[in-house]
């Protein structure tokens, strides 16, 4: 008799270790092992080699585009990459609340509606309960089953049974598979039905979504460990607060990982929001001191976003910086430069500064942006209102070119800006809108004498 064989597997990263420890090595996990049963290896000899996998020249392999259609949600259609795959395997991650039930049920919904055959398995909720939802939702499609079930073998027997055009499980989290004995949730389990999920997908040209909560207490694994077998991991966030939510691809074998989609969460649930800009910009016309707009490119769009900033006099030894939206290091670089380049005394000023909507800046395009906002609070001046700034800041203070001008001064344009700021390199060949006023710069000192 073989004998068991017991490892711990860290629930946040996956990595394995014969014994137990505190912290993970890879992932730096505190308290994340659990003990789970070794799978026992095929033994030698007995693997099927007459399997039909054949070398074939790569050049002689026909060709098909691969077969998209569209989810009915536009904004996800845009996150995808032009539609759902045909046979792809997708992951829907978030924390739990956000949203994810919802937009999967809608889609799958909007799926059936199209005559697809769509088999969502609820693995959280009773039949009731998404019943609930769905006379919410008005999801009434003729096509769309559902079927609350935890167990691996009984919903694919049940996807045998159906042949269902799309399926979606809610959450990969609670299937387990008998032959697995670690429990619900656990890497092991939770690797195993995902790739049982993706043969089922692979052979029957079935698209699957997987719900995949993020969890922080390593208690159950989080979607981390799935990311390498899926072809499309979406992540879904947004503030708890906040009614906004936007759908990220994180990686995506049919499409490009830029992308977001923007989504509200109402009380007949999410509505996809056609007008981003909008939502990003604080709703007055009429913008305090410390506030700034700034064009950013999100994947193939420009969103018009508001940063804000407040800067005051510190009542501490040390003054205090704290970014919200954006990179902390960059907000105190950006008041090293203008101590510096400028002689804006901050070393006894707190500066906040916060991106409106939930939003998050990565792009240097935003630098210039940032210095304004503080520049303007510190000042107490207001910065034109009708105006957009754009433009990347050096440790000299000299604003750099950006990329990308032309979109992002269209869409300032087209939502009722008169004015650009710019980097003096970007004026040449630009093409200005009408009735759009453009001014180059090209030094931080500029800006400041020029507005402040
Ligand atoms: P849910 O889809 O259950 O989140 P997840 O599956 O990611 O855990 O959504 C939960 C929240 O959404 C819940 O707090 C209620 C809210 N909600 C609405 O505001 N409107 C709606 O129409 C629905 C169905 C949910
Ligand atoms: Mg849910």
């Amino acid at each position: 008799m073989s004998k068991t064989k017991m490892k711990y597997v860290c629930q946040n990263c996956g990595y394995e270790s014969p014994k137990w420890l505190g912290k993970c090595l890879d992932c730096g996990a505190w308290n994340s092992f659990v003990e789970e049963i070794t799978a026992t290896a095929q033994k030698p000899g007995t693997l099927d080699i007459s399997s039909q996998s054949t070398p074939q020249k790569l050049k002689d392999i026909l060709f098909d585009v691969e077969e998209r259609y569209s989810t009915g949600m536009g904004e996800l259609d845009i996150v995808l990459g032009g539609g759902v795959v045909r046979g792809s395997l997708i992951l829907v991650g978030g924390d739990p609340g956000i949203g994810k039930s919802t937009l999967l049920l809608q889609v799958a919904d909007n799926l059936g509606n199209q005559n697809r055959k769509v088999l969502y398995v609820s693995g959280e909720e009773s039949i009731k309960q998404t019943k609930l939802r769905a006379s919410r939702l008005s999801a009434d499609s003729d096509m769309l089953f559902i079927v609350a079930e935890n167990n691996l073998e009984r919903i694919k027997h049940h996807v045998d049974a159906l042949k269902p055009d799309v399926l979606v499980v809610d959450s990969i989290q609670t299937v387990y598979g008998s032959e697995v004995t670690s429990a619900p949730g656990s890497v092991s389990q939770v690797r195993e039905a995902t790739n049982q999920f993706m043969n089922l997908s692979k052979k029957n040209g079935i698209s699957t979504f997987l719900v995949g909560h993020v969890t922080k207490s390593g208690s159950i694994a989080g979607p981390k460990v799935l990311e390498h077998m899926v072809d499309t991991v979406l992540y879904f966030e947004g503030e708890g607060h906040n009614l906004f939510r936007i759908l990220r691809a994180v990686k995506n074998r049919f499409g490009s990982t830029n992308e977001i989609g923007i989504f509200e969460m109402t009380g007949q649930g999410l509505k996809e929001v056609d007008n981003p800009s909008k939502i990003f910009l604080s709703g007055s016309s009429n913008r305090e001191a410390g506030s700034v707009v700034i064009p950013t490119i999100e994947g193939t769009r420009t969103v018009l976003v508001e940063m804000q900033c407040l800067v005051s006099q510190t009542n501490f030894n040390m003054p205090r910086r704290m970014a919200v939206g954006i990179d902390y290091n960059k907000l105190v670089l950006l008041i090293a430069v203008l101590e510096k380049k400028v002689g804006m005394v901050l070393y006894n000023q707190d500066v906040y500064i916060n991106v409106v909507g939930g939003m998050n800046i990565d792009e240097p395009a935003a630098d210039l942006a940032i210095v304004t906002a503080i520049a303007s609070s510190f000042k107490e001046r207001r910065f034109p209102e009708d105006m957009v700034v754009l433009g990347e800041v050096g440790l000299t203070g000299e604003i750099r070119a950006v990329n990308q001008v032309q979109q992002r001064i269209n869409e300032a344009a087209k939502m009722g800006f008169k004015k650009a700021l710019i980097p003096s390199a970007n004026l040449e060949g630009l093409n200005r809108p009408k009735e759009m006023h453009v001014v180059g710069m090209k030094h931080v000192e500029e800006v400041f004498n020029y507005f402040f």
